[in-house]
């Protein structure tokens, strides 16, 4: 306890260093020219500060009105495709997948009717012609992607068929 207050109680050197007269010292020595000098640094500094901060806006705007023109020479379904279709995901979600352009309208219909995708009349068919163009199936992943919609297609079909053999076989026990 005693020598908690007798550290307490030391005065601190720190404190001690420092002089009030040297603060005394440059505020006098600064004469009224002085004054005036570093006042107009000051002013000078400023404006070079606006001067920068202006050209830096300018930049910024063109760099903006190259990049608003860069996309106004884009195809509109390339513009639409973009806008509508990286509102929830990356353009990555579609543009790795290949498909037709059957393919691309029952992506397009299970974003809608699935993830509430919200597309303009007529906006499905643009952007599924245009998925289909750029990103289209080829080779042997046409040919199956075909394959299963021709399958799925003749669903009406496949079920008058299993209908009539069902029947045939009934038919002939009776
Ligand atoms: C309202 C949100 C929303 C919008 C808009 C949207 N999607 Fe999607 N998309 C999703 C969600 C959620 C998933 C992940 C779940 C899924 O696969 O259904 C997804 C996944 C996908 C996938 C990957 C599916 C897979 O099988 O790998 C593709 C391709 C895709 N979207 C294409 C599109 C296209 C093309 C458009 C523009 C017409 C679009 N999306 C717009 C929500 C959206």
């Amino acid at each position: 306890m005693f020598m908690c207050l007798l550290i307490c109680l030391t005065p601190r050197s720190g404190l001690a260093d420092i002089d009030p007269a040297e603060y005394e010292l440059k505020t006098s020595v600064r004469s009224e020219e002085q004054r005036k000098q570093l006042q107009a640094e000051f002013a000078r500094e400023q404006q070079q500060e606006a001067e920068r901060q202006r050209q830096e806006d300018e930049r910024e705007a063109r760099r903006q009105a190259a990049a608003k023109a860069a996309w106004e020479t884009l195809p509109y379904p390339l513009r639409l495709t973009r806008t509508r279709c990286t509102a929830c995901h990356a353009a990555d979600n579609y543009a790795n997948q290949r498909h037709n352009r059957i393919g691309w309208e029952l992506v397009i219909l299970r974003m809608q009717h699935f993830n509430e995708a919200q597309l303009g009349a007529g906006e499905r068919g643009m952007i599924a012609a245009h998925l289909a163009e750029a990103y289209p199936a080829t080779g042997s992943a046409a040919l199956i992607e075909a394959l299963q919609q021709l399958v799925v297609a003749l669903v009406p079909f496949w079920f008058w068929l299993v209908w009539k053999i069902l029947r045939s076989r009934h038919g002939s026990r009776a």
